[in-house]
């Protein structure tokens, strides 16, 4: 049999990489599968279980039979629930049908993505950046242009910033506060500047708000609060870190209902809604009481403070100091460069084989001096593996 088509893959499947952090937890897992004891701060997820009112909400699901295919965007009452949420938290004025239901906050990404960016269009996207941003704007044929930012300036980002890399084929522009991998969040007031430059300029915002509800400012801050400018704002919300849902997969959107009627058509062609029985437990996780919310965010702040205590005794080590989501980015410069360390990859993959140390290299976020450590965990694995990380660092 002869065939027209001379190669076996699509040219968008060449643009994407394998998730970097899902290769971590694959090698760690290897690992622990020959029964080496690893201490992990490799995979972003909560430690937490999913609080009881949510697992109850989907039992009794199932036990209704709610187990049909239901409307591709949520049904109506989670449509409900989320803007609900989001109006009684930041002020938000948004309708149900400017809200979608997505298998996670990663469907919701990919899918506004998809419906937004062609082929040619450049998006912003400032560094460090977590990772599947990049990967997905490729994939839709979209050309990432890396803002820089600095380190000593604890990666803050600016309208000014954001400004300067606008150009006539600008069509997006991502931003994550708090952000993975860096924990660095967006002032307040350079956040509204940022939501107002991008309406006047007519150029989407995409808001990846996966850790809005863990900043440790005091204050809880949307873009999406910014009623005025909306026309051009995406928010991208998550449940899996804000109730420990990281398995449920549950995610949403927020934006102008053209725009979450595209990602609705996108999705009717291929995942359908989200499970059914997952939706019940959204809701119940929505509109339910948020004193979880508040005391796993409580926990998170003593495990930052923990991790960055342990992370300060180590010599050479230098670490800013993260003001939101669940995670440090130490500046490990002091020890690379040296044989088998040349790059925070191989610095990273010596840590976990010889120092049992699971962590992910800064070269998955776009920097090249830094290494990513989830606190997400209990406190005894971050004294534990803090200490190893020091026996680590004082042998290389
Ligand atoms: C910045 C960011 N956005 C989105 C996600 C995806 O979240 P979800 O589990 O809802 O797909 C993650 C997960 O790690 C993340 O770090």
């Amino acid at each position: 049999m002869t065939t027209t088509a001379s190669k076996v893959f699509a040219d968008r499947i060449g643009r994407i990489e394998i998730s970097a952090t899902m290769a971590v937890t694959a090698e760690a897992a290897k690992l622990r599968s020959q029964g080496v004891d690893l201490s992990d701060f490799g995979a972003g997820e909560p430690h937490f279980a999913t609080p009881q009112h949510i697992k109850d909400a989907a039992v009794e699901a199932i036990h209704q039979n709610f187990t049909r295919y239901t409307v591709v965007a949520g049904i109506p009452e989670l449509r409900q629930a989320i803007v609900n949420r989001h109006a009684e938290d930041f002020g938000s004025n948004y309708a149900p049908d400017e809200a979608v239901f997505t298998s996670g906050g990663k469907l919701a990404l990919f899918c506004a993505l998809q419906v937004l960016v062609d082929h040619g269009d450049e998006v912003i996207l400032p560094a460090p950046y977590w990772v599947s941003f990049r990967d997905i704007v490729q994939y839709g044929g979209g050309k990432v242009v890396l803002l820089e930012t600095s380190e000593a300036d604890s990666f803050r980002i600016t309208a000014e910033m954001i400004e300067k890399a606008i150009t006539r084929r600008t069509k997006a522009i991502i931003l994550n506060s708090p952000n993975n991998p860096a924990g660095a969040v967006i002032a307040p007031e350079e956040l509204e500047r940022i939501v107002q430059l991008a309406h006047e300029r007519g150029i989407y915002l995409l808001l990846d708000e996966c850790y809005v509800y863990l900043q440790y400012t005091g204050v809880l801050v949307s873009g999406g609060s910014f009623t005025d400018c909306k026309e051009h704002v995406i928010v991208l919300g998550s449940l899996s870190k804000t109730y420990a849902m990281t398995g449920w997969r549950a995610g949403f959107a927020l934006g102008p209902k053209p725009i979450i009627a595209a990602i609705g058509k996108l999705l009717s062609q291929s995942t359908s809604s989200a499970t059914s029985i997952v939706q019940r437990a959204a809701i119940a996780a929505l509109a339910g009481s948020q004193d979880c919310v508040a005391e796993m965010r409580a926990d998170y702040l003593k495990l930052r403070d923990r991790t960055l205590n342990r992370l300060a005794e180590i010599p050479g080590i230098t670490c800013t100091k993260p003001e939101g989501a669940f995670y440090v980015y130490p500046n490990v410069s002091q020890y690379l460069g040296r044989p088998g360390a040349r790059t925070t990859m191989e610095l990273a993959s010596r840590l976990l084989h010889e120092g049992r140390v699971v962590t992910v290299p800064g070269e998955a976020f776009g920097t090249h001096e830094h290494i990513r450590l989830s606190y997400a965990t209990s406190h005894d694995v971050v004294e534990a593996g803090l200490a190893r990380m020091k026996d680590f660092f004082a042998k290389l």
